[in-house]
């Protein structure tokens, strides 16, 4: 599992390139008092990432105070698809800050326009949204509104929600209840009310047939009846694999037949990460809900459930509302930032691109003897999960080192994360051009080849 980067300088090797420059022992010297600092007053959770001190962005580059640059493979956790300090967004988001940057629920511009253009992206019947501020409270209000419908419904019976094994939906507890990985879970007391099925990932479940959905419900005693949502995310963060669209065609009908919520957490998928706007678009069906967060805002806190206007309005004015919802900064950048990525092709080039990054991940995977089990890639994300040769078990050391070197090397990842710490996940700014790419994948490439 994660753990803490050592706050001791390693004298790293320089590199000096257009996207990458590495002049000082990593971690910084001068940075290690800071990041002491950073420990000593925040909870341990707060201490996984790699000891870079984050100062500037500049495109498809993160920028320490020592002039150190790192070629950014992970958009700070999937966000900024338009690269870091975006001039139209920073200008957007100079001009509302100067005008108002607060209205609670009252009507404001910036609001208006923006949930406006989400229903334009978004296909019929998703003609609804709701805006909230993290991507768990965007899932966390699927849950409800999904366990609401059961209840007008179907009666106090219909409450159940299945969700799948290993899927992440957030760390507020109906996320997690909802989540598929029992060590986050370890706080939580059993809740029947969730239940789990086999992702369909073709790895772990090998069997990635809808009936194989069908029979664990079965084998878990649940009925069809009963079951008031279904949470999946669109792709599971650990491998960056999809249903099938059979499998999807059927899933939707099941839900359609039994009067259930079809729900689709896009909140990692959405916005051009798959080289469609919504990594739906690739299933050929439409969800009754989508969680949207992380790269609808360009970096600022906003998130979205986008939805049905029957389960949408199932609450009465004032009582599904948030303090910040609707942050009129924050809809200002993810405005600027929806017509950045309109306006530069950015769902296009990240189609453009899935070519090379697939080509780079198997490379990478084939340099790896045998530790790195699946290199799934759509769009411009990738997942290498890293194993024990010959086994499906996650070797989190050796991702966990990959890491380590990518980032003195001046290429920017966070830290290993899926079943076990395994996987690293490639997800560069989707305005990365192709050099760029191809560069980092390159010196990916070249670590794992050495470590594996
Ligand atoms: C698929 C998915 N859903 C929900 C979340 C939670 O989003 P947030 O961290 O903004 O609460 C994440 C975050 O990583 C995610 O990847």
């Amino acid at each position: 599992m994660a753990r803490e980067f050592p706050l001791v300088p390693q004298d790293a090797k320089k590199v000096e390139t257009r996207y990458r420059r590495i002049a000082t022992a990593i971690p910084v010297p001068e940075s290690v008092p800071m990041l002491e600092e950073m420990r000593r007053c925040e909870p341990r959770s707060m201490s996984g990432q790699p000891p870079i001190l984050w100062a500037k962005g500049d495109g498809v580059c993160v920028i320490d105070p020592w002039g150190n640059r790192f070629l950014d493979f992970s958009s700070g956790v999937l966000v900024t698809g338009c690269g870091h300090a975006h001039p139209r967004i920073t200008a957007a988001i100079q001009a509302q800050a100067a005008a108002l940057y607060h209205a609670y629920c009252f009507p404001s511009a910036p609001r208006i326009e923006l949930v406006q253009k989400l229903v334009s992206l978004t296909p019929e019947p998703l003609n609804k949204v709701f805006l909230l501020t993290t991507g768990a409270e965007a899932t966390e209000c699927c849950i409800k509104l999904g366990m609401t419908w059961g209840r007008r419904n179907g009666g106090p019976r219909k409450r159940r929600v299945v969700s799948f094994h290993n899927s992440f939906h957030g760390r507020t507890m109906g996320a997690q209840y909802a989540g598929g990985s029992a060590a986050l879970k370890e706080w939580l007391d059993p809740d029947p009310r969730f239940v789990q099925v086999p992702y369909p990932d073709g790895f772990r479940e090998r069997d990635i047939s809808f009936d194989r959905f069908l029979s664990s419900l079965a084998e878990q005693s649940v009925d069809a009846q009963d079951v008031c949502l279904v949470l999946s995310e669109t792709y599971p963060g650990v491998d960056v694999s999809m249903w099938t669209r059979e499998y999807a065609a059927r899933m939707r009908e099941w839900c359609n037949q039994h009067n259930i919520v079809l729900a689709l957490d896009e909140v990692q998928a959405g916005f051009g990460r798959t080289g469609k706007w919504f990594g739906f678009e690739h299933l050929g069906i439409v969800p009754d809900l989508i969680a949207c967060g992380k790269g609808i805002a360009g970096g600022m806190p906003l998130s979205a459930v986008i939805g049905r206007p029957e389960v949408m309005d199932l609450y009465p004015p004032g009582a599904m509302t948030s303090t910040h919802s609707a942050n009129t900064v924050c809809c200002a950048a993810a405005l600027a930032n929806i017509k950045v990525i309109e306006e530069e092709g950015l769902v296009e080039n990240a189609a453009r691109l899935e070519a090379v990054l697939r080509d780079g991940a198997s490379r990478i995977a084939q340099s790896a003897k045998g530790r790195i089990a699946t290199a799934n890639t759509r769009g411009l994300v990738a997942a290498l999960q890293f194993v024990h040769s010959g086994t499906t078990d996650p070797d989190a050391e050796l991702a966990w080192q990959v890491t380590k070197r990518a980032v003195e090397s001046g290429l920017m990842l966070f830290a290993p994360v899926g079943v076990g710490g395994g996987a690293i996940k490639i997800c560069p700014p989707l305005i990365i051009n192709e050099e760029a790419l191809r560069e980092g994948l390159e010196v990916l490439r070249e670590i794992v080849a050495e470590l594996a």
